[in-house]
């Protein structure tokens, strides 16, 4: 990748991260902002098409924004934003809209999902079905072209956001000729699924992920609930089938790996180890992190601050490319 090209990625706020979010997406959005130009937000409209309550919606912005601070989002060097502070995006969507083919959005698998269930239950195929699901990879479309982002890092269930953004891209060079850059999604290769602590994929929705910046007692008590086999301490186990060394091999240091892995296999090694062991480098690794996190929760005048700051470069950029998309279309810029 080019030292002059352009990452951007939106996190849309969940509420607080877990292992599987970190692993799978902040670290290497981190890593990618080191020597890159790069734009990362707080994906707020898009929490809107489903977050109903508005104290709850401010709460989860704050602690996205301050778990991203926390975990070493450096506002200097990446443009840090929420999207609602840049209007910019909002007015290119509208434009956008006006040559985006409705029928790539009838096929996005939220969308589609949906419908698919009303169709099942015997409803009217957009009952209960508003409009922000539908426009949500539109939305999602003009975050990404009004900042001229090549490389879009996201898990694999947003691949094919990004391949909507770019036949939005495409519709719109087709009638007033090519003025935006073709994003590419970039799946980081640790996407490879982290397990909860019952074994299946770490998600909030099945109530068995590892909050990295819960208490030392919360994380304790996650990790001890840990499911393992009945194996005996001195029996030999297989590391491989074991959710306590998936996720002990992705947060210890290598060498240390092969002698944990040995232990497995020869036998001698208690899961109650396992689990102390892990506990231990979660807190070595996030103690930093959670008191980070703490402060910026403590001061939500700095953490404004911060992403205001972040939003008056934002907009400078996407007012250009709104200007320039202005004048394609015949609206004249103000
Ligand atoms: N939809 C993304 C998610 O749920 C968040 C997001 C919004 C995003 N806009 C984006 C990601 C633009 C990358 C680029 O994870």
């Amino acid at each position: 990748m080019d030292d002059d090209t352009v990452a951007l990625t939106g996190i849309k706020p969940t509420g607080r991260p877990h292992l599987g979010n970190y692993l799978g997406m902040i670290e290497p959005c981190l890593e990618l902002a080191q020597g890159h130009q790069t734009y990362c937000f707080i994906a707020d409209y898009h929490a809107l098409t489903t977050v109903r309550d508005a104290q709850h919606l401010a709460n989860l912005i704050d602690e996205a924004a301050a778990s991203l601070l926390a975990f070493g989002l450096n506002p200097h060097q990446t443009v840090f934003y929420r999207q609602s502070a840049v209007p910019e995006i909002l007015e290119l969507m509208w434009i956008l809209s006006c040559t985006a083919a409705k029928g790539i959005f009838n096929r996005a698998h939220a969308y589609k999902a949906a419908v698919d269930q009303n169709r099942m239950a015997g409803r009217d195929t957009d009952a209960d079905i508003q409009m922000g699901l539908f426009n949500y990879p539109l939305l999602m479309a003009a975050d990404i072209l009004a900042f001229g982002a090549k490389v879009v890092p996201v898990g694999p269930d947003q691949k094919q956001h990004v391949e909507i953004a770019r036949d939005v891209a495409g519709s719109f060079h087709k009638a007033f000729g090519r003025l935006f850059q073709m994003p590419d999604a970039l799946i980081a290769d640790r996407t490879e699924t982290v397990p909860g602590i019952d074994g299946r994929k770490m998600s909030k929705s099945y109530g068995n992920e590892i909050p990295v910046l819960a208490s030392p007692e919360e994380l304790r008590r996650r990790i001890m609930r840990i499911v393992t086999d009945s194996r005996k301490p001195g029996d030999p186990k297989n590391p491989d089938r074991c959710t306590l060394f998936n996720l002990y091999r992705r947060l210890a240091p290598s060498q240390d790996r092969e002698v944990i892995r040995q232990r497995y296999l020869e036998g001698g090694l208690a899961y109650k180890e396992m689990k102390e062991t892990l506990i231990g480098l979660l807190e070595d690794r996030f103690a930093e992190a959670r008191d980070c996190f703490a402060d910026h929760m403590a001061h939500p005048g700095e953490l404004a601050d911060i992403l205001h700051q972040g939003a008056q470069k934002a907009r400078t950029m996407a007012r250009q490319t709104l200007d320039r998309v202005k004048s394609a279309v015949g609206i004249t810029a103000t």
